[in-house]
């Protein structure tokens, strides 16, 4: 089995009949819905609802028969179950790389609980050392979003753009950037503030202090750390 797919079975244990859940975003967190959903089909789990944090899990969720809501109906959740781009030893992570970083992050920030599913290779001493950090962005202006990006200490800024040339869009009808530390982040409170404060620049992909658990699947077997 690939390790994914255990850091998703590990994380269904978690899961209570009765919840409202939210359901993540990305190839990891789509194993955890499939999951889910044999689970419900077998009567296993029952009487759940989900909250999807971008439009392809809602779809995806919606195609396997899972019973869905939003935050506009159900603003307390249980537990959220999604994947992450890095994660630190601190549990602090990056999210965002499948593009759905501001869903994810009101779904997440409305949980009880939020455990996060990845493999060995999310795992990092430092945040911004294996990729960039995904940035929202306002279409309006963004070239002058992306300079004041570039002015940030030890920051390199791109546009995100699709092999075509377009730009990436997200489920919100936004812009994203990459942003690219050689060094890795060296403060990602400072670095969350800075991002935060900027008109035009409508969420990042830091999550810090959001996360509960961090279910790691190894090739020598799977861990939770707990915060
Ligand atoms: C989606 O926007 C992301 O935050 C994902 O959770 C993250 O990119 C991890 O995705 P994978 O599970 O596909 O690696």
């Amino acid at each position: 089995m690939d390790l994914k797919t255990n850091a998703a079975k590990k994380a269904l244990e978690y899961v209570k009949s009765g919840m409202v859940l939210g359901l993540g975003s990305g190839s990891t967190a789509k194993i955890f819905v499939d999951l889910l959903s044999e689970k419900l089909k077998s009567g296993e789990l029952t009487d759940i609802i989900c909250v999807a944090t971008s439009k392809a899990t809602e779809e995806h969720a919606v195609s396997l028969g899972i019973m869905m809501s939003d935050l506009n109906k159900r603003e307390k959740l249980d537990l959220v179950v999604d994947g992450a781009d890095e994660v630190d030893p601190d549990l602090q992570l990056i999210k965002g790389l499948g593009r759905a970083l501001l869903r994810e992050k009101l779904v997440e920030i409305h949980a009880e609980e939020f455990i996060v599913i990845v493999d060995e290779s999310k795992m990092v001493d430092k945040l911004g050392t294996k990729g960039p950090l995904p940035v929202e962005i306002l279409p309006f202006a963004h070239e002058a979003h992306l300079r004041f990006m570039n002015s940030i200490e030890g920051c390199r800024a791109e546009h995100w753009l699709e092999e075509n040339g377009e730009a990436a869009m997200t489920d919100n009808g936004n812009y994203l950037a990459k942003l690219w530390f050689n060094e890795g982040i060296e403060d990602p409170y400072l670095l969350a503030d800075v991002l935060s404060i900027r008109p035009g620049i409508i969420e990042h992909g830091l999550f810090l202090d959001l996360a509960t658990r961090i279910v790691v699947a190894a090739e020598e077997g799977t861990r939770v750390i707990e915060k």
